[in-house]
């Protein structure tokens, strides 16, 4: 199973956005995760499909945005036309979750679903033909730098299980412990934010696709 790997610019100097995107353009990594966040379904507020358009021509990879907001529906077509690639939402987040999942298939985007931590798994299968990919938070979501939930490694297997031909995708406190233990579990979508820009960016996700590799 080939692992990709997903850094996440919410650990990334802000007023340098652009110049990161182009320094991970460059790096051993395969998608860019957008964390958006609304100040509602969880309290920060972070960036939106303004940033992703001013961020589109800054790399060729993937922009994988990861919706922490509550009416993900009113954002898809400003999200596609921001350029977007892909757009996961909370099933916390939707009360009508099957629709907003078509709507971001009509647009034009891949569409994934994420859960929390407190939230079980068995919620996703009535959605797995919507979606390829199927977000397991190994955190709550909110912030980056938090500990890894080990319990979640469970979820992780659980997922993979229902799902063998979907990107499983894991987020929060991956780095060179966790990572190994997430893809024996059967992750193969790793997004990395404070363990990528703990250090230089490059060597770290260098570091990081070693550390996978070899346990794959
Ligand atoms: C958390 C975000 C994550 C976050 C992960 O709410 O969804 O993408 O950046 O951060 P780390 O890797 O620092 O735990
Ligand atoms: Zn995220």
């Amino acid at each position: 199973m080939s692992i990709l790997l997903a850094p996440s610019i919410l650990s990334a100097d802000f007023s340098r956005l652009g110049e990161t995107v182009e320094i991970l353009d460059k790096a051993e990594c395969d998608w860019i995760h957008v964390d958006v966040m609304d100040g509602s379904f969880v309290p920060p507020i972070t960036f939106g499909a303004q940033a992703v358009a001013s961020l589109r021509d800054k790399t060729k990879k993937p922009m994988d945005c990861h919706l922490m907001i509550n009416h993900p529906e009113t954002q898809v077509e400003m999200f596609r036309d921001a350029g977007a690639d892909r757009l996961t939402v909370h099933i916390e987040a939707c009360r009508h979750l099957h629709r907003v999942l078509q709507q971001i298939g009509k647009a034009g985007m891949k569409a994934g679903v994420a859960i929390n931590p407190g939230t079980p798994v068995s919620l996703v299968e009535p959605v797995l033909k919507m979606v390829d990919l199927v977000l397991v938070m190994t955190v709550n979501p909110g912030w980056g730098g938090q500990k890894f939930i080990e319990s979640c490694l469970d979820k992780v297997d659980a997922v993979r299980k229902m799902a063998p031909e979907h990107y499983v995708q894991v987020d929060g406190g991956v780095d060179l412990d966790t990572a190994p233990r997430l893809v024996s579990a059967g992750a193969n979508v790793l997004v990395a934010g404070k363990y990528t820009f703990s250090g230089n960016p490059i060597e770290q996700l260098a570091k990081l696709r070693s550390e996978c590799c070899t346990s794959a």
